[in-house]
């Protein structure tokens, strides 16, 4: 019987234990026992991923978050890290080999930023970057050591967005590998892969936690693609807990529903400030004054729970609204059940030039909201106060 996307983040489980428990059971267990010396011997002798042997190699619980990951992206199959970083980092390692070149958005995530430009050097792989409102830049940046080109849509915190299957066209033509960060949608809101990217990948830690509770990443795929990623994670060993995949698969139960009510308040959010006469703009991917609006529409199933403004006061203002918010978190992280105010220029990004800023597309006065969960009037309530003292 073929189940709906929301039905499966419900009903996708471990099979039963013959304790016949109804929520998922924790396989909080380091490794895996057998019967006899053979059956370990024939476990070790085999690589699949269908014996369970060690919690860095898999996991019952682990591979219930994944199998659902693997189901709502519309993948193959998957791995899942303990962190988003090391999702990325093992994507890069696995594919990539001395003497190739990447290609990748410029506005991409701070330390995503910085293992391409500081780490991958040292091993002899290049880059170049291409701008997000230019994607017909990418076509004159390959080269014949092009190995893969990657991208997140939307862009944090820009909320730049490119057509994805435009570019996994560009890149089955080339043979090139194409990475999605899905993490600011989720796949409740885009699917990557049946747009022909090759893998997607996930900061857990986001909006698939959605409660600020643990971290987490998660890579999916083809079987081939996977196999290859599940080796260099099994041996290197940044692997998810099961304790954390057990957070985080109960908490896909409810994506569906969070990223919905967060979309919508983050919409109308983003509909009421537009105006507003300390902002000189606001971004969100679902107003029509989205520069790729016209693509969020096409690949998006709603605008997602992120938006940003500019305040006309710039790196000061930021400042000041921060410190007037009564109501709003003022932390780093994004994609919660509260809402959460970040200003970039003065704190995560403070260390870099005013021009390094702006080629990373954080201006002074610009302010990201991850709205939360709360009454949108509560929310709107508490921007506009701190508004009016900024
Ligand atoms: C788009 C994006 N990708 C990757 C990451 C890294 O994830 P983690 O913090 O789980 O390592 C983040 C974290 O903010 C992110 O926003």
């Amino acid at each position: 019987m073929s189940q709906h996307p929301e039905t499966k983040a419900i009903r996708i489980q471990t099979p039963k234990t013959e304790q016949k428990e109804h929520a998922t059971p924790l396989f909080l267990t380091s490794s895996f026992t057998y019967n006899s010396a053979e059956e370990m011997a024939a476990a070790f002798a085999d690589d699949s991923l269908e014996v369970n042997i060690y919690s860095r190699f898999s996991n019952p619980t682990v591979d219930e978050f994944i199998n659902k990951i693997v189901a709502l992206e519309g993948a193959e199959d998957g791995v899942a890290t303990g962190t988003g970083m090391a999702a990325v980092f093992g994507t890069f390692m696995t594919f990539l080999s001395n003497g190739d070149h990447i290609i990748s958005a410029s506005a991409v995530f701070g330390s995503t930023h910085t293992i391409l430009t500081k780490y991958l050097p040292k091993w002899g792989i290049e880059y170049s970057y291409f701008n997000m409102n230019k994607p017909e830049e990418i076509a004159s940046l390959i080269r014949p050591n092009t190995k893969m080109l990657y991208v997140e849509t939307p862009s944090n915190p820009g909320l730049d967005i490119v057509d994805i299957e435009s570019l996994a066209a560009l890149c089955k033509k080339n043979n090139i590998l194409f990475v999605v960060d899905n993490c600011f949608a989720t796949p409740a809101v885009q699917q990557p892969i049946p747009l022909g990217a090759d893998l997607v990948l996930h900061s857990a830690t986001k909006f698939i936690d959605g409660q600020g509770r643990v971290l987490g990443g998660v890579v999916v795929g083809n079987k081939d693609l996977v196999k290859q990623l599940y080796l260099f994670i099994r041996n290197t060993g940044p692997s998810m807990s099961p304790f954390n995949a057990w957070v985080l698969t109960k908490s896909l139960e409810t994506l569906y529903l969070r990223m919905e009510k967060h979309a919508d308040s983050a919409l109308k959010l983003a509909t009421a400030l537009q105006d507003h006469p300390k902002l000189s703009w606001v971004k969100y991917p679902f107003l029509s004054n989205h520069p790729q609006y016209a693509i969020a529409k096409k690949q998006m199933s709603n605008g997602g729970g992120i938006l940003t403004f500019e305040l006309k006061g710039g790196i000061e203002s930021g400042r000041k609204f921060l410190n007037a918010l009564q109501m709003l978190s003022v932390t780093n992280n994004l994609g919660d059940s509260r809402s959460i105010a970040a200003h970039p220029a003065s704190t995560t990004h403070s260390k870099l030039s005013e021009a390094e800023r702006q080629e990373v597309g954080i201006t002074p006065g610009l302010i990201r909201i991850s709205v939360g969960l709360e009454h949108i009037d509560d929310i709107l309530l508490d921007i506009k106060q701190a508004l009016d003292k900024s």
